[in-house]
């Protein structure tokens, strides 16, 4: 077998997003386009993969860095031959081979298709081949044409198109085959005559076509993972179809999911089947969710693991936590980076916590901040309980061992440690290591001064 290259165009600046940043970095469902693409390319084991990147290629380039892939810088961008060309000496290198390029506009390609048409390619004679699919709506894409036995003749786009020829709804998805070298040949024929005056890569299939026919034309049979991203209304349609794709899969799986409409799941996170998603939930990086786990509306879950039969109550955000079993979190909880719980834990309405080794049965279940802190198993954090973590330098640890009661509105001034079974009276300022089985208290002693209300009202009112 031919040697598999892949070259990914994605030098344009995306003129009709109209946003600042780079088309290939929006975001479709969680992840930039461009890397939603090279992991599916990965799939099909090529021996390398080429970007060229031209419009805030710096940008792009340190998105894609954590790949192994290999950049061309393209500048100015001139159209997609020329983006071809500019790889040209690169792609030479790599001896004979077949190359598939594709667009990083078109991030939902499918693989196993693209896959067989490779193969079916690469046994062929052909130099050049694309994939088409037919749409009801062509507009914005180049039209496929073809000659009187059906053949490939030529592609020709929107702006250059005759009002004849824009009735054509074959049109192509801008994922080639090439064979190289000898398909360059042809590409160093381009020219820029044309409405944009940009080289077309698409105008390669005219010249093969006049000179040998040796091209082919593949037709698509997904054509909903082929579509472009020039446009926001394009990109919210594409997320909008992955999201779908998502849902309808999980629930194929056995995930209970109200309302699916309004849910959003990205596609790396897993959920165990009998795991229950309430509406307007949103799951994303690569979260899991174990069987009989609950998710509450309006909570946000991130790169999280959620064990067994844990209820995550309303308007809970979850980011880079793990979750035992049978737990009860929020409403309104926020557990952040580093938080780690056993089973049946409590968390309730605005507890915060951030890097937090929490131990089974602990239940700290209102108003708290514990941050850099691990809690033994049994311990009750009363409401109002601070973790004083930062010094305004540095933070710093705070330990409380098992079966500790922390009365309400405590202080936890860090570094410091409170031993197993002890008692922290409410409104206490902990400094110093509480001694196990013991009673830390820090309280001014309270005062009543009877009358004092009396006289003050009484003199208020002579004032008047
Ligand atoms: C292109 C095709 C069109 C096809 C459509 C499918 C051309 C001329 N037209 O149109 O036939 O139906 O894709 O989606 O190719 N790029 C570069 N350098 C450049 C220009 C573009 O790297 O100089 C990259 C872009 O970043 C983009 C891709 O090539 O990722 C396609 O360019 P785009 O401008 O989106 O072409 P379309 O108008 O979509
Ligand atoms: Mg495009």
């Amino acid at each position: 077998m031919r040697k598999r290259i892949v070259l990914i165009l994605a030098a344009g600046k995306g003129t009709r997003m109209k946003s600042p940043y780079p088309k290939v970095l929006h975001s479709l469902l969680g992840k930039p386009m461009i890397s939603r693409l090279i992991d599916s390319l990965m799939t099909i084991n090529p021996s390398k993969i080429f970007v060229v990147v031209g419009y805030e290629a710096e940008k792009v380039k340190e998105v894609i860095k954590k790949y192994n892939i290999e950049t061309i810088y393209q500048e100015p961008q001139l159209g997609t031959a020329h983006a071809v060309m500019i790889a040209r000496e690169k792609l030479l290198l790599e001896g004979e081979a077949d190359l598939l390029i594709v667009s990083g506009d078109v991030p939902l390609i499918p693989m196993d298709e693209i896959n067989l048409f490779l193969n079916n390619f690469s046994n062929s004679n052909n130099i050049a081949a694309l994939i088409s699919i037919t749409l009801e709506e062509p507009y914005g894409y180049g039209r496929v044409l073809k000659d009187f036995e059906g053949k490939m003749k030529r592609v020709v786009e929107e702006k250059d198109a005759t009002p004849a020829q824009k009735t054509a709804k074959e049109v192509n998805t801008g994922v080639y085959f090439m064979r190289i070298p000898e398909v360059f040949p042809y590409l160093e024929k381009i020219d820029t005559k044309n409405e944009q005056g940009e080289y077309y890569l698409p105008d390669l299939f005219s010249l093969i076509y006049n000179e040998n026919k040796r091209l082919d034309c593949f037709r698509g049979s997904l054509a909903a993972r082929y579509l472009g991203i020039n446009s926001q209304f394009e990109l919210a349609k594409a997320e909008e179809w992955l999201r779908v794709s998502v849902i309808g899969r999980l629930l194929s799986e056995g995930v209970i999911i109200k309302m699916p409409d309004t849910v959003w799941i990205e596609p790396e996170v897993e959920i165990e089947s009998g795991a229950i998603v309430h509406p307007f939930t949103k799951i994303c990086g690569k979260s899991k969710i174990e069987t009989e786990a609950e998710i509450m509306s309006f909570s946000t879950i991130i790169d999280s693991n959620i064990g067994k039969g844990t209820i995550i109550r309303e308007y809970t955000h979850l980011e880079k936590t793990i979750i035992g079993k049978n737990c009860r979190i929020g409403p309104y909880c926020r557990t952040r980076e580093g938080t780690v719980t056993e089973n049946d834990v409590r968390l309730g309405n605005f507890v915060e916590t951030k890097k937090a080794r929490i131990a089974s049965g602990v239940k700290a279940n209102h108003l708290s901040y514990l941050g850099d802190v691990t809690i033994g198993s049994n311990t009750n954090v009363g409401a109002g309980t601070i973790t004083c973590n930062y010094d305004g330098e540095k933070k710093l640890p705070t330990i409380i061992e098992d079966n500790v009661f922390i009365g309400s509105d405590t202080q936890l001034v860090a570094p410091v440690k409170v031993c197993a079974g002890s008692y922290i009276a409410a409104g206490t300022t902990v400094t110093r290591e509480v001694p196990p089985d013991s009673l830390a208290i820090s309280r001014t002693p309270q005062k009543n001064i009877e009358g004092w209300a009396t006289k003050r009202r009484n003199k208020k009112r002579e004032g008047n």
